[in-house]
């Protein structure tokens, strides 16, 4: 190695010769690992459908994160069998590229919730918030019936932009109609069109029933009923999953 002949007792017997040397073999293996994700933007294929969050969908994953949800629940579908039969397809890269921080997590107390989008009812998830045990008797997730109180949004152009600044795609437009889209997306009776424009997939809803008041609980559901439902896997196409 570098021209000169080392006899592996040498290197056994020499502790900082050993030392340095396995230094370097670390090292070398941590580059491997690290250099490709200086190009993150190329390494992530880009996928149809992909966008960033709505901001009720974004204030709901800020309530997520807030409560600790991802210490009971990963957002990462792994590509074996018996994960792929019970949750769906597996996991793309493309799909937690705007989380900051993602929530895949390792904690698995209560179900994956990577593709818990659409699984369920909006009601359905507001009555399991509130009180998990009237529908699972024997879960042991705490309830969140505190969830039904106003959402505070004041500060949801900031959130946007905060994101923005971060890399992810947010429009000037968007940022500009934070709030409005939020209460848009909330209030299913008005029209939603420019929120509709501005946001692919998204849907208008008011999972807790009361349309005067924007509530965390909605915001949360929100959030909820978007995960894992971005991407249409009928139009990925086998390169596309090869590179994720
Ligand atoms: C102490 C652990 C724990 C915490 C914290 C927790 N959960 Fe759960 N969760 C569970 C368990 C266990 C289940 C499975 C039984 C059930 O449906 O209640 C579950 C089920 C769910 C389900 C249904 C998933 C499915 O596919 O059936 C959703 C949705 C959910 N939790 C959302 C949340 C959200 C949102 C939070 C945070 C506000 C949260 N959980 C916090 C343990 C937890």
């Amino acid at each position: 190695m570098f021209g000169i002949r080392f006899s592996h007792s040498k290197i056994e017997r020499n502790l900082i010769l050993l030392g340095v040397l396995t230094l370097i073999t670390i090292s070398i293996g941590g580059l491997v690992q690290v250099i490709p994700l200086f190009t993150i933007e190329s390494t992530i294929e880009r996928v149809g459908g992909i966008r960033p969050y709505t901001p009720l969908e974004l204030a709901g994953r800020d309530i997520y994160v807030r409560e600790g949800c991802y210490t009971c629940h990963s957002q990462m579908v792994r590509p074996f069998r018996d994960e792929r039969e019970r949750y769906g397809h597996y996991s793309l890269a493309a799909e937690s590229m705007y989380d900051r921080p993602f929530q895949w997590g390792s904690k698995r107390t209560g179900p994956d919730l990577a593709r818990v989008g659409g699984r369920y009812s909006d009601e359905w998830h507001v009555l399991h918030l509130r009180d998990p045990r009237a529908l699972v008797p024997e879960t042991v997730m705490p309830a969140y019936a505190f969830l039904d109180r106003p959402l505070s949004y004041a500060n949801m152009r900031d959130r946007l932009a905060a994101l923005r600044r971060l890399g992810v795609p947010y429009t000037e437009e968007m940022v500009t109609n934070a709030v409005a889209d939020l209460e848009a997306q909330a209030r299913p009776a008005e029209d939603g069109s420019a929120f509709a424009a501005r946001y692919a997939r998204a849907r208008q809803m008011d999972p807790d029933g009361n349309p005067r008041v924007v509530t965390e609980m909605d915001a949360v559901v929100a959030y909820l009923q978007m995960l894992g439902t971005l991407v249409d896997f009928s139009e990925v196409t086998p390169e596309q999953l090869r590179q994720q």
